[in-house]
């Protein structure tokens, strides 16, 4: 079983799908590793560290691609390396399949099965194949260390002989995986940390916490949680609701930290203009969410803006910005996945399609687009 690992750092992706650690699991189970050479390197792993869990160097993408069984990426490979794969071949990352049945095509074409990691369902079994939740933990660390980076205060409280400097507000939107990891490194930056979501489940996370839980309420908020534990889109009426309460807490943060989105759909717009230009100079808000359109209505992905004062902070891939450790997670989710996928006497590849977790994340498959999201709208 030949597996390959593409680089993907020319494509301004450092996190690799692979670690020596991942290579040694894998390689009692039949696995031969050929990695694009330099693919590691913007995740602190040399080749040389590569061959020395065994691994072979393969001096581009085609080469790396001959022959491979799997294919273990973190975006979506081109379409053009479609063709380079092998008929029958399996593609396991993040997929992005939303809207993307055109960029997937290649892949059906070739006869490769993909298989979307975004897609896992969140059960137990699948904890560790979990792609959002490892990488979105990071993403909430990531952007309170961004944020306290260009804050020009400090985040505790410091009572000194020259006088008292107040803690740093944080308000904290969305407290899913990213938003529960941003405010438990705010809190322990000493910061007096708030938050909000339109999931009642959260009020309780929020507050176990230690921070403040603040949002409207009402019987549509009640009933905001799908069953597999999303948000659901909220009506006008709530969220012009919430947005009254959330202009009115915003004017009194220092630092705002967006993470709000709703699986397939374009990240609900929650700090306007206007909350921004209430906040005092100085002010930072952080958006994780600007890959999916941003939640807040100024962000500009990968640079710092100042507006009026009040500094956004969007990057596009904020678990890429802890390479090494995003890309170490990242390697176990897929070799947790990949490991369920292989006949371990026979050292082959040996996907069962009946399985749960592949008829959820699998996209394309004996030429077709195979996934229910692709399925034409009644
Ligand atoms: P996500 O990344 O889809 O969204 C982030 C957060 O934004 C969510 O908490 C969502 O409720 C919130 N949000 C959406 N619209 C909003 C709005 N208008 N205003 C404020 N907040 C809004 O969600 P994530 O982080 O992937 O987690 C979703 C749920 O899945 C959570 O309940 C989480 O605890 C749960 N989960 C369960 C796992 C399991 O294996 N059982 C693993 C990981 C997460």
């Amino acid at each position: 079983m030949r597996i390959a690992v593409l680089d993907e750092t020319k494509n301004g992706e450092p996190r690799v799908a692979a670690t020596p650690e991942t290579i040694l699991k894998l390689k009692p189970l039949g696995a031969v590793f050929v990695i694009e050479k330099g693919a590691g390197t913007a995740s602190s792993i040399s080749d040389a560290a590569f061959e020395a869990a065994g691994a072979t160097i393969a001096k581009n993408a085609a080469d790396a691609l001959k022959d491979a069984d799997v294919v273990l990426a973190v975006r979506r490979p081109k379409g053009e390396l479609a063709a380079k794969m092998k008929k029958g071949a399996i593609v396991l990352a993040i997929m992005d399949p939303y809207g993307n049945a055109e960029a997937l095509q290649p892949f059906a074409d070739k006869g490769v099965a993909t298989f979307a990691m975004e897609l896992m369902p969140r059960i137990t079994r699948a904890q560790v194949m979990d792609v959002l939740s490892s990488q979105a933990n990071l993403a909430g660390y990531r952007a309170v260390i961004d944020a306290a980076e260009v804050y020009g205060r400090a985040f505790p409280m410091m009572m000194t002989a020259a006088g008292t400097v107040p803690a740093a507000r944080v308000f904290v939107m969305g407290a899913g995986v990213a938003g529960l990891q941003a405010i438990a490194t705010a809190r322990r930056l000493g910061a007096i940390v708030t938050a909000t979501d339109v999931r009642p489940a959260a009020k309780e996370q929020v507050a176990s916490l230690g921070a403040k839980f603040v949002a409207i309420e009402d019987e549509e908020f009640k009933q905001a949680e799908t069953a597999t534990g999303y948000a659901k889109p909220m009506s006008a009426e709530y969220q012009a609701k919430q947005a009254a309460l959330v202009a009115e807490h915003i004017a009194k943060q220092d630092i705002v930290i967006t993470t709000a989105l709703i699986p397939g759909r374009p990240a609900p717009k929650l700090v306007s203009k206007a909350m921004v230009e209430s906040m005092r100079m100085g002010s930072i808000v952080v958006d994780l969410a600007v890959e999916r359109g941003g939640n807040c209505e100024l962000s500009v992905a990968d640079v710092i803006t100042d507006h009026k004062g009040v500094k956004l902070i969007a990057w596009s891939n904020t678990p890429g910005r802890l390479a090494p450790t995003a890309s170490a997670l990242y390697a176990k989710n897929l070799y947790a996945f990949l490991e369920t996928m292989i006949d371990k006497k026979a050292g082959t590849l040996a996907v069962n399609w009946d399985d749960e977790l592949v008829k959820a994340t699998c996209l394309t498959k004996d030429g077709a687009l195979v996934h229910p999201i692709f399925a034409p709208k009644a």
